[in-house]
């Protein structure tokens, strides 16, 4: 079907380090060579639906000529220019005023990134920033949530509460600390009283009493985590962790790298809970993945102390492709194609089925929980369902299923025992049938053998 040589690209490969690399996760990689719609081919041919919008990001599908045309058009025109204080450039501009649009009300601007994780390093750093500006220099802690992934550079890995994460890279920075998380298949509040997401955010309250509100700069969080395992919060969590910040002056930081760009019913999805957060940090479906871009939306109130601060005292952070001008132009043309094709509304619609058609997996006696929101779900399997209780991780179970469906031709990923789905937000309700059963003969194979 192309003029690729398997043995060719593979031995090349060998110079290539890839994420999270590990031989024996690698011995017989698949070689994606072509994207269209949901569809993604490997070298071979063999046709694949991409159940997780690759990694979380090819928001509107693969293929769009659109995107890539706004990408040569730029290129062809600026491809780039340095945007740092003194310069711009028309893409960058238009989009960040059309963040701008979209954001939740008192979030107007935008500082451009070139992904998650150094997003939410940049985030932390304006937050200590913030505080500084106004006297208060000993508010540095941020606290995120175990469960929570937030990226890998050192900073974002401190924020990240997989633990898998840290132990080869000497991981535990000083002020990082994490609190239980909303996780309602696993957290049942000691007192039993309340419910787990008032017992989660009591969590945060504890810990912000703990060290000293004096101490802590900011509070960050996934609205629904992702590659934690799609943890879906109950409905009173985030307005109480809201108010929590808001009584111990703690900045509220919203990581919608995942949940960003429609992806379950809103452009940004902490407006799911009606919450303002302070900071949103975004990247993946802000280009669909055509383009390496990200960046975080500030407050009014935050842009204020970054426009009053001495010049001997200034906001003194950067990177060479903030602002980048192709890059910028596709994430415009993206959001265009969202709104064109009305994909917001759609996650939410879709997402609905989505959950519908999952909750027929119940009837597997291995299925411990189906949970999702728009058009990102998770199914976790547990060894035995009245304990709740996993697998032994040597198992592999999840990854089993994982491999399963890649075999049947549906791409996913999975953490642990939970496997993930998070189609493009242009899936058919088809598509969605074919995923769900694909995952059903793979869970059927994998747990009954
Ligand atoms: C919620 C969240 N934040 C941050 C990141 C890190 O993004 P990146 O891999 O672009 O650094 C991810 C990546 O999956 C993510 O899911």
């Amino acid at each position: 079907m192309s003029d690729w040589n398997r043995d060719e690209v593979l031995e090349d490969d060998r110079h290539l380090l890839h994420p999270l690399q590990h031989p024996s996760d690698h011995q017989d990689p698949t070689i994606f060579v072509k994207g269209e719609g949901v569809v993604v081919t490997d070298i071979d041919g063999n046709e694949y639906l991409d159940g997780l919008s690759s990694l979380w990001n090819v928001t509107i599908g693969h293929g769009r000529e659109e995107l890539a045309d706004a990408a040569a058009e730029q290129m062809k025109q600026l491809a780039y220019f340095s945007a740092y204080v003194g310069c711009t450039n028309v893409p960058a501009a238009r989009l960040a005023k059309r963040l701008a649009e979209v954001a939740p009300d008192g979030l107007n601007t935008t500082f451009f990134t070139t992904g998650g994780a150094v997003s939410n390093d940049s985030a932390i750093k304006t937050a200590r920033f913030f505080w500084q500006t106004k006297g208060r220099s000993g508010k540095v802690k941020v606290i995120s949530r175990h469960d929570a992934y937030h990226g890998v550079t050192l900073a974002a890995m401190n924020l990240t509460g997989i633990s898998s994460y840290w132990p080869m890279f000497e991981s535990q920075l000083p002020n990082f600390l994490h609190v239980q998380a909303p996780y309602p298949y696993h957290y049942t509040p000691k007192d039993d009283s309340i419910g787990c997401g008032e017992a989660a955010a009591r969590a945060l309250e504890e810990a912000i009493l703990r060290e000293g509100p004096e101490t802590v700069a900011a509070f960050i969080g996934e609205p629904v985590m992702g590659a934690g395992g799609v943890i879906v919060p109950p409905d009173d969590y985030w307005p109480r962790v809201r108010e929590i910040c808001d009584r111990y002056e703690v900045l509220l930081i919203a990581d919608e790298v995942i949940t960003g760009f429609g992806r379950i019913g809103h452009w940004f999805g902490i407006s799911h809970w009606g919450v303002v957060p302070d900071m949103i940090t975004f990247a993946k479906g802000v280009t669909s993945g055509y383009f390496p871009l990200g960046g975080i939306i500030i407050s009014d109130e935050i842009l204020e102390a970054i426009e009053t601060t001495p010049p001997d005292r200034k906001w003194n952070h950067s990177f060479t492709y903030s602002g980048h001008p192709a890059g910028c132009a596709v994430g415009l043309k993206n959001m265009e194609i969202i709104e064109r094709e009305d994909l917001v509304s759609k996650a939410k619609e879709l997402g609905l089925y989505f959950m519908d058609k999952l909750r027929h997996l119940d009837d597997l006696s291995h299925v411990g929980d189906i949970r999702g929101i728009g058009l990102m779900a998770a199914v976790e399997l547990v060894k035995d369902r009245s304990s709740r209780v996993h697998y032994d991780p040597a198992e592999k179970i999840g990854s089993s299923v994982v491999k399963k469906m890649m075999d049947n031709g549906v791409y996913t990923r999975g953490r642990g025992d939970s496997v993930s789905f998070a189609p493009p937000l242009i899936v058919s309700k088809a598509q969605i049938d074919q995923i769900v059963d694909t995952a059903r003969d793979a869970i059927v194979v994998v747990t009954e053998g």
